[in-house]
Parts: structure tokens; C-alpha cells; sequence
């Protein structure tokens, strides 16, 4: 059995890849020093699958940690997913993210070039692309990031091709994942967000949870057919499938860039109305100022990873609303 390096394995998307990759018949090791997440996922993943992750409660930053795990375990392969998300607190607090995200990316590689480890999966963004060119937007579209956040997406991608440039027979996969959402239909895992989100999902969710009022409409004003914003929603379950056809597909060395999303853009009012059908909830709306930094439209062109990984997201935005509300009616 082949077996995965899952870091950031109890996170949101990386719970979700780990079941698929069980289901698949890989090996699960996780590592995860728990910043945002619980330990009880493992027990969900295992109620899930049958089988149980090997857990490594370690902190990417401590370089020991990883050389300790890569000792006790074969890994033939690393999707790395775990790192600090949250736009906004990486505007108000740079440093913390750059440190993480970066620091225990090289960490990573380090020890992956060190262990001989020549296949390897990373978590980047759609928020790469900063501002588009142009939507749909193909992998070739350039690269601006408005935050550091994004920044350290753009950085690691850079730090990660120029690892596989020296070491020419080492696979790098780059996913840039649009707006993931949903959850596994057990209700076992889900997003769940420490603290007030700020992603739209989570925050209609906190609505229907009647923990807060209304979802804040963040701009009526924008060139776009309601007038709101538009994303590329992607079910985290289609995005967790992806992961396991770009590892089926890294038999050589080389970089590789894909986007994951479904290729179609839905409005904030779209998805609400999408939430309220799937939940038979009332989410009341409140008419807000744009947010600061946000655009208009993006969505993905996603042909590139349906040519060469022979992947596509199925899910529809009915099965993404009813499946975020199975789990978060429960937690
Ligand atoms: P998440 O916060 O749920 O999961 C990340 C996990 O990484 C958490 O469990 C956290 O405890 C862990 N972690 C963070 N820093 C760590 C460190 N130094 N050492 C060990 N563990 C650490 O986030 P997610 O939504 O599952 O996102 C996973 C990856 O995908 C992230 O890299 C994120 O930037 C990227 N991504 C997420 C989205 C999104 O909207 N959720 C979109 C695009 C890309
Ligand atoms: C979606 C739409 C908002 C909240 C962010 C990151 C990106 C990626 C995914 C990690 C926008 C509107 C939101 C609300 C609203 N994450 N909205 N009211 O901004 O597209 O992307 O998450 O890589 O990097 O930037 O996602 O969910 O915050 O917003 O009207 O209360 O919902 O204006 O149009 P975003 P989001």
C-alpha cells in the first residue's frame, strides 16, 4: 500500500482528502499541530472509512518533528495542505503568516528532499490571481495576490518549483482551489470555523444557526447579472477527488499547475437562495458596502485538470448547501 504524508490532515479540506484517499486504498499518515482543528476528526475519518490515520500531533515550523515522522513511516508521497487562511488576519498580521506558511513549507521540503521523497501535492489558491485578466480564468493568467496571505500562496509555489528545477526527478503538483464549500455526507466532517468566519458559506450558516441576524451583502453594485459578486463554488468533496487524480498522475518528474473549481461563476444572492431551498431556512440579507479588496467575478476554466487528470466536479450548488447544513445543524 502506498501511503500519503496529509499535512494539515484534521482541516477542512484536508479531512475530506484523507477519506477520499483511504477509499482509495492509500495509506493516511496526518500531521497537524491542531492551530485549527480537532483531534476528534481523526475519530470522524475513522467512523468514516473503518480505518484509522496515523496521527502526528507536530508543528510544521519544528523541522525534529517531521524528520522524526518520515523515520517511522514509509511515505511515498506529501499533500500539503496545512497553513493559515484567513485573509484578513494576514492584512493585520503579516509577519504570523509569512512565518507559518513559509517557514514550515521549507521545513517540509527540506525534509522531504532530505527522506528521498519525490512526489509532492500543495494547497494553493485561486487568490493568486489577485484581480484577473480575464475570467474564465486559465492557470497561464498572471500572478498578482492583494494580500499577504496570497502572497505566501505565490511564494511557495515559487519555492516549490525551484525545489523540483534542482531536483529534476521530483513530481510538484500546484491545485489552485476556487471557493471551496460543502461537506462529507455522513455529517461527520465539515468546515468549522473558529471564531466569527469571514467567508460567505460559514457566515449564512451562522444565520440559519440563529446566531447571528442576517448575512451582510457585501455589494449590490457590481457589473454583474444581480449586481453581487461572483465565485466558483466547488464541493470540498469534488476538490478531495482532485487530489487523488493529480497523485494517480505524477508518475514523472516535472511541474505541474491545475485549477480546481467547476468552471461556473454563482452570485452571493445565488447561494443564498440555493441555502435557503436545501435548509427550508429564511436567511434574511442586509444590504452592505462592497468589502474592501474584493472583485467582481472569478471562476475557473477547470479544462486543463479535466484533459490531463480526467477530473471534473459533479457536485451541484443543491448537494453543496444541503451537505454545509447536514453538518452544521449538528456541531
Ligand atoms: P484549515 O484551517 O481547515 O486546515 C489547515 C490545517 O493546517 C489546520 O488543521 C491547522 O491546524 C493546520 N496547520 C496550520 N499551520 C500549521 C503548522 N505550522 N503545522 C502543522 N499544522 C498546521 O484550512 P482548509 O480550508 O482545510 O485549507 C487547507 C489548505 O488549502 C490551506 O493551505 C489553505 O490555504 C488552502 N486553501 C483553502 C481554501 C479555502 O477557502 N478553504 C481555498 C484555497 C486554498
Ligand atoms: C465570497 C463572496 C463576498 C461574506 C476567499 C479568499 C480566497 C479563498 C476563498 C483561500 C464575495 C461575498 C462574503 C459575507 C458577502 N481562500 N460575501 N457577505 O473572498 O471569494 O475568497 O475565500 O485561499 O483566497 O479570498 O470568499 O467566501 O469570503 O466571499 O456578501 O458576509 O461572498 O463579497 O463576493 P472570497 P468569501
Amino acid at each position: 500500500m502506498k501511503n500519503v504524508l496529509v499535512t494539515g490532515g484534521t482541516g477542512y479540506i484536508g479531512s475530506h482528502t484523507a477519506v477520499e484517499l483511504i477509499k482509495s486504498g492509500y495509506g493516511v499518515v496526518i500531521i497537524d499541530n491542531l492551530c485549527n482543528s480537532d483531534p476528534s476528526v481523526i475519530d470522524s475519518i475513522e467512523k468514516i472509512t473503518g480505518v484509522r490515520p496515523v496521527f502526528y500531533e507536530a508543528d510544521l515550523r519544528n523541522r525534529a518533528a517531521i524528520d522524526n515522522l518520515f523515520r517511522h513511516e514509509k511515505i511515498d508521497s506529501v499533500l500539503h495542505f496545512a497553513g493559515l487562511k484567513a485573509v484578513g488576519e494576514s492584512v493585520e498580521l503579516p509577519l504570523k503568516y509569512y512565518e507559518n506558511n513559509i517557514s514550515g513549507t521549507i521545513n517540509l521540503l527540506e525534509s522531504v528532499a532530505e527522506h528521498g521523497i519525490k512526489k509532492i501535492v500543495f494547497s494553493s489558491s485561486a487568490t493568486v490571481y489577485g484581480d484577473p485578466d480575464r475570467v474564465p480564468i486559465t492557470e497561464d493568467c498572471s500572478l498578482h495576490p492583494t494580500n499577504p496571505y496570497g502572497m505566501t500562496k505565490m511564494m511557495c509555489e515559487q519555492i516549490m518549483t525551484d525545489m523540483q528545477h534542482a531536483i529534476p526527478d521530483t513530481a510538484v503538483t500546484l491545485l489552485r482551489y476556487f471557493n471551496p464549500i460543502g461537506a462529507h455526507e455522513s455529517g461527520l466532517i465539515g468546515e468549522k470555523p473558529n471564531g466569527i468566519p469571514n467567508n460567505l458559506m460559514p457566515r449564512i450558516i451562522r444565520v440559519a444557526r440563529g446566531e447571528a441576524e442576517a448575512i451582510t451583502v457585501f455589494g449590490r453594485d457590481y457589473p454583474t447579472p444581480d449586481g453581487t459578486g461572483v465565485r466558483d463554488y466547488i464541493h470540498v468533496c469534488d476538490l478531495a477527488e482532485g487530489h487523488v487524480k493529480a497523485l494517480e498522475n505524477m508518475e514523472t518528474g516535472g511541474v505541474r499547475i491545475y485549477n480546481l473549481g467547476t468552471g461556473k461563476g454563482c452570485s452571493v444572492l445565488e447561494i443564498i437562495t440555493e441555502f435557503e431551498n436545501a435548509s427550508g431556512i429564511k436567511i434574511k440579507t442586509l444590504d452592505c458596502p462592497r468589502r474592501s479588496g474584493d472583485i467582481a467575478v472569478c471562476y475557473a476554466d477547470p479544462s486543463k485538470a479535466c484533459r490531463e487528470l480526467g477530473w471534473k466536479a459533479n457536485r451541484t450548488l443543491a448537494d453543496m448547501c444541503a451537505s454545509s447544513w447536514n453538518y452544521a445543524k449538528n456541531y
